[in-house]
């Protein structure tokens, strides 16, 4: 028995010490994490597609362009009227104000007109924000 415990607390504490860095590392619950795979947000992005145009463009769909989105004003992309709910909105959109939104829109911001029920992945947002922070530098800030 004794013999056993032995061997069996090295083992132990090798898998313990494999383990911590994850479990510290493990992002908050809502949070953003920087975690994010952008070729998988690519994909994800297929479900934004139908209404948002990611190029700084005169032509909108059925949503604002996205284009230069980070450090922007809520609400202010020009050629687009939004809602009161947007149009009056005071915030700036950051990686966690973006996980927020993509959460539930219509929880984070009641009365808004996005038809969308939101993305309840936490790691699916995680991408979308990553592939988003690359996809929506507009051209002509592009380095
Ligand atoms: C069915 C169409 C539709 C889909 C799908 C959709 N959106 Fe929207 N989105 C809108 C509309 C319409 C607005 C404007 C809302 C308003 O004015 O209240 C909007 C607004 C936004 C805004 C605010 C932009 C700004 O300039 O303030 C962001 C960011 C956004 N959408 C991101 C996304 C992302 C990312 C996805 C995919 C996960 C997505 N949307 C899916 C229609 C859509």
């Amino acid at each position: 028995m004794l013999k056993h415990q032995i061997l069996l607390a090295p083992i132990l504490w090798v898998a313990a010490s494999m383990l911590t860095p994850q479990v510290l590392a493990a992002p908050k619950e809502t949070g953003f994490s920087e975690s994010g795979d952008a070729a998988k947000g690519r994909r994800i992005f297929n479900r934004c597609k139908a209404c948002h145009n990611l190029t700084a463009t005169n032509r909108t769909r059925l949503g604002p362009n996205l284009d230069s989105l980070f450090g922007r004003q809520a609400g202010s992309a020009h050629n687009y009227k939004f809602s009161k709910a947007l149009a009056e909105a005071t915030f700036n959109w950051t990686e966690n104000s973006l996980n927020e939104w993509l959460t539930k829109p219509n929880t984070f911001l009641p009365g808004n007109k996005m038809q969308f029920a939101g993305i309840r992945q936490k790691q699916d947002r995680n991408d979308l924000i990553a592939y988003l922070r690359q996809a929506t530098v507009s051209s002509t800030k592009k380095k």
